[in-house]
């Protein structure tokens, strides 16, 4: 029976380089029985031109009802000035709110043609593959008590607390050992347990959830001013590596620099696994809406395809047409087509569509 996909493809080049996936997706389902029943909706700019709301409740319910949601990109500078709760950008968090997606997943890949993209030397980064599970509806950026407050002085006091609960802490402690099962069996737990106490908690608890369940794994515990060190000295090191909200924020946007380019990197959250094993996910690049070359053709489509790859992988257990994207995508890269974000100086780029073809091609011929 199909699967249910929300596409969603927002604004900017969102709409651009979701059109390339869906191209995919017609291919597998004529040439490799995959089976989808896929509806687009407006979220975003695109959404509150048209309904007046960055997401409509209907939206949100057939995110619930989907067994995956693929997302492009929202925010449109016209909507820049506009009360918080009006922005575009409100769609992608409210979704993450009600799907309660708490984990974040950013692989951190080097294909081996784009090695010079990398902000660290080639021999340093060359095969890298990790991947980064962060935190992303607790710690910090939640935790109560929070806000700014005026002493009796007149001095002003901003106050937030990292709160985290073991079962927080346990549910996505178990996406890393999951996902490390399937990657190269070693997990690294960050967090600063030598100054603060939500550190010392989340070491004991994916110690122990270790123990319990998942020793086949290799665990090993890092600080994680020592992690974002140790990123840059020698990254290879990491397989999976699982943080709460804050340290993984910072963390997984420095990774992103080691591969080099932002129009090249999928992402995946995923929430908790519901009646049926069935678990709400959402996918999407981690680029933005680039309103700087919307609507030119001139968008790197391979963050979003590849985020359609770990789709497949995670949410629809079909494995091998993920392992063909993205080998196609790499064989793609070899032979030297680049757009414009990936482009060596010199060389000729090709556009959004131009890129999305020559993927499709290379699936078709492999
Ligand atoms: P951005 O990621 O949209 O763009 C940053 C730079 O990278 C721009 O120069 C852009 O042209 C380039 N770029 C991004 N993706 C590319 C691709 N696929 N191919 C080629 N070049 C690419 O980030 P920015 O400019 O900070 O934000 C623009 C808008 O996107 C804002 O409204 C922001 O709020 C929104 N945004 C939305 C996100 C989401 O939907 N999850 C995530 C990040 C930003
Ligand atoms: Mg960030």
């Amino acid at each position: 029976d199909a699967k249910k996909l929300l596409a969603l493809p927002g604004d900017g080049i969102g709409p651009e380089v979701m059109r390339e996936v869906l191209k995919i997706v017609h291919w597998l389902g004529q040439a490799r029985d995959l089976h989808l029943e896929i509806t687009e909706e407006l979220v975003g700019g695109a959404s509150l031109a048209v309904h007046g709301v960055p997401i409509r409740d209907e939206v949100i319910s057939l995110a619930k009802e989907a067994d995956a949601v693929l997302f492009g990109s929202v925010g449109d500078p016209a909507w820049a000035h506009v009360d918080f709760d009006k922005r575009p950008e409100v769609a992608i968090l409210r979704l993450r709110q009600e799907l309660e997606l708490f984990a974040n997943l950013r692989p951190a890949k080097v294909f081996d043609a784009l090695v010079d993209a990398s902000t660290l030397k080639p021999d340093v980064v060359r095969g890298l593959d990790i991947m980064i599970v962060r935190e992303t509806v607790g710690g910090v950026y939640f935790g109560q008590p929070r806000g700014i407050e005026t002493l009796p002085d007149g001095t002003k006091r901003g106050v937030n607390t990292e709160v985290y609960t073991t079962p927080e802490i346990e549910r996505v402690a178990r996406v890393a050992f999951e996902l490390a099962r399937v990657q190269d069996n070693r997990v690294c737990s960050v967090e600063k347990c030598n100054v603060m106490e939500s550190g010392l908690l989340w070491k004991q608890v994916v110690t122990d959830l270790h123990a319990r369940e998942y020793s086949d794994v290799q665990l090993s515990h890092m600080l994680a001013d020592n992690c974002a060190m140790q990123l840059v000295r020698n990254p290879r090191q990491f397989d999976v590596i699982v943080t709460g909200n804050l340290f993984g924020d910072i963390l997984s946007d420095l990774a992103s620099m080691l591969t080099g380019s932002l129009g090249m990197l999928p992402s995946a959250t995923l929430g908790t696994v519901q009646a049926a094993g069935k678990r709400h996910a959402l996918y999407e690049p981690i680029h933005g809406s680039a309103p700087d070359i919307a609507g030119k053709n001139l968008a790197n489509p391979l963050a979003q395809i590849l985020s359609f790859a770990m789709l497949l992988r995670y949410s629809f257990n079909r494995e091998e047409d993920a392992a063909l994207i993205e080998k196609a995508v790499s064989n793609v890269l070899d032979s030297g087509l680049r757009t414009a974000d990936i482009a060596a100086p010199g060389f000729t780029p090709v556009g959004t569509e131009a890129m999305g073809a020559a993927v499709l091609q290379e699936m078709k011929n492999l």
